[in-house]
């Protein structure tokens, strides 16, 4: 294995946060970071494809997000349909593969419609797989896996449970980054982030560069992953 393949995490998760506030730092309204993010987003679906990440997961829309005022809302939900038309034929070019995840029952058709033509679109694509959580919470996704577990009678036990979350088409995220300066998890993975690597940027969302993702990355190539093992027996291990 080469060097740069053992310290580029194969799975990037990342609350982008902040939003709001770069925009009220220019007098604007927050709607206007809202699509800043999205740029950002771009930027970085584009900088994790080129250092050789594979899988990217980001937080767009938690349960907890609806509510907000009514105007940012919708403001939200009619941004995803803009961002839908304009950025998936360019990440369908790059060979994106888009997956949405979280509850869609409480999004209206034309959204829903939206993200279903995006899955079906890039399904067949392998370079880097983007996985957009809307509508996600960290707790929906354990209740939803239990509840199918349960309604279709088989064992709820981790290994079960692990393949019937939201996330199953995915391994866990190695390094997760939480842009915005804030240190919680806010309902974001809470199952799969068991023994992810945090990295926090004080840096807001649509500031958030691939300058600012190498030093995310390069700060999760000094960490020692050790998954409750000792210090000692990670050292002893032949590398893979
Ligand atoms: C994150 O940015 C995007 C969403 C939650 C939709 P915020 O909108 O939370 O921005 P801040 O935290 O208020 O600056
Ligand atoms: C987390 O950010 C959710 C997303 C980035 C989509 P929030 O801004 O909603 O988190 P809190 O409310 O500060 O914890
Ligand atoms: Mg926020």
């Amino acid at each position: 294995m080469s060097a740069s393949a053992k310290v580029v995490p194969h799975h990037i998760a990342i609350v982008m946060d902040g939003n709001g506030r770069w925009a009220a730092r220019r007098f604007m309204p927050r709607l206007v970071g809202h699509k800043q993010g999205v740029e950002s987003l771009r930027r970085c679906a584009r900088a994790c494809q080129q250092r050789g990440v594979r899988v990217l997961t980001v937080f767009a829309f938690s349960s907890e997000n609806w509510n907000r005022p009514q105007d940012e809302v919708s403001g939200l939900m009619e941004l995803m349909g803009v961002a839908l038309a304009r950025e998936v034929p360019d990440l369908h070019k790059e060979g994106v593969r888009i997956h949405f995840v979280g509850e869609r029952a409480s999004l209206s058709e034309k959204v829903r419609a939206g993200l279903a033509q995006a899955e079906a679109l890039t399904a067949g694509n392998t370079s880097l797989v983007l996985n957009v959580c809307f509508n996600y919470g960290g707790r929906w996704d354990v209740a939803q896996a239990a509840a199918a577990l349960a309604a279709r009678g088989e064992a709820i036990t981790e290994a079960s449970l692990d393949r019937a979350l939201a996330l199953a088409h995915v391994p866990d995220p190695d390094l997760v980054i939480r842009t915005g300066g804030e240190m919680r998890i806010s309902n974001f993975l809470l199952w799969q982030a068991a023994y992810s690597e945090f990295y926090f940027s004080d840096k807001l969302w649509p500031e958030f560069d691939a300058a600012a993702l190498d030093q995310a990355i390069a700060a999760y190539a000094q960490r020692e992953r050790r998954f409750g093992q000792t210090s000692a027996q990670i050292q002893g291990q032949a590398a893979p």
